[in-house]
């Protein structure tokens, strides 16, 4: 990107209980963790024995708290079918959606930590969902590790920015970025170092990638093939290119 993209993000806040009604020191220490992570200022990212040192990148697009908008709901989880995104079903209708990244914070349920609209889909259901468990950074010794440390955003923002699983949903599948390598599937937990793929040239997998499923602690990068993808789509033309302006 040429110019800076500053991203506002608006949270909507959707909550039954207390714990879910989550505090604006956690909605900003969530944003803290994005800028960190979007801009190589994560404390991780200069991890030793990273094979994949040469190709990280510093994306250079911030983020900036804009609004909090809490609803109060009788709802106990919310799905995947995009119900916290009306406010006809219960939900919050996103606000600015074409100049804004919305996120909705609810309780999701049936183990999904978050999901996101890719590119091109319709403005009214544009944005980010994650579940209030995993927004922000909370201790490691509490209920959301090995979850706890904001990475569920950073992931489901790389979606947003047009981003495939490292692995291509498909066994030995493709990401359309050139320098990840073939993964055999998803990885999980933190895989050892030097840990390979049986897919073609048996690559070391690149597991530190913020698009694999690696638990928040082992994921710390994104690659620069991934930084040319996600800035395509703020150019003149791009899907996003009314954030950029
Ligand atoms: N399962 C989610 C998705 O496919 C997010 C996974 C996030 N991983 C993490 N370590 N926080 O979009
Ligand atoms: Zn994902
Ligand atoms: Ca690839």
């Amino acid at each position: 990107v040429n110019g800076k993209v500053e991203i506002p993000v608006v949270f909507n806040v959707l909550y039954r209980t207390t714990a879910e009604n989550i505090s604006l020191s956690q909605l900003q220490s969530q944003i803290d963790v994005l800028n960190k992570d979007f801009n190589a200022a994560n404390s991780d990212y200069n991890t030793a024995n990273n094979p994949y040192s040469s190709v990280r990148a510093n994306v250079g697009i911030s983020f900036v708290l804009d609004q909090v908008i809490r609803k109060s709901t009788t709802k106990s989880s919310w799905g995947t079918r995009d119900a916290m995104k009306k406010t006809k079903q219960g939900g919050l209708d996103p606000t600015s959606p074409t100049t804004k990244l919305n996120f909705w914070v609810c309780t999701i349920g049936g183990g999904i930590l978050g999901y996101a609209q890719f590119p091109g889909g319709s403005s009214a259901t544009d944005g980010v969902v994650c579940d209030s468990k995993y927004v922000g950074v909370t201790s490691n010794s509490g209920s959301s590790y090995p979850y706890n440390l904001g990475r569920t955003a950073t992931h489901e923002v790389g979606h947003w920015m047009n981003l495939r699983h490292i692995w291509g949903d498909a066994t030995c599948g493709s990401d359309l970025v050139a320098d990840t390598p073939v993964h055999n599937t998803a990885n999980y937990g933190v895989p050892p170092v030097g840990h390979r793929s049986t897919c073609t040239g048996t690559p070391l997998e690149m597991y530190m990638n913020y698009m694999d499923y690696t638990d928040d602690r082992g994921m710390y990068m994104f690659s620069l093939g991934q930084k040319s993808r996600m800035d395509a789509i703020f150019v003149s033309g791009g899907a996003r290119y009314s954030f950029g302006q």
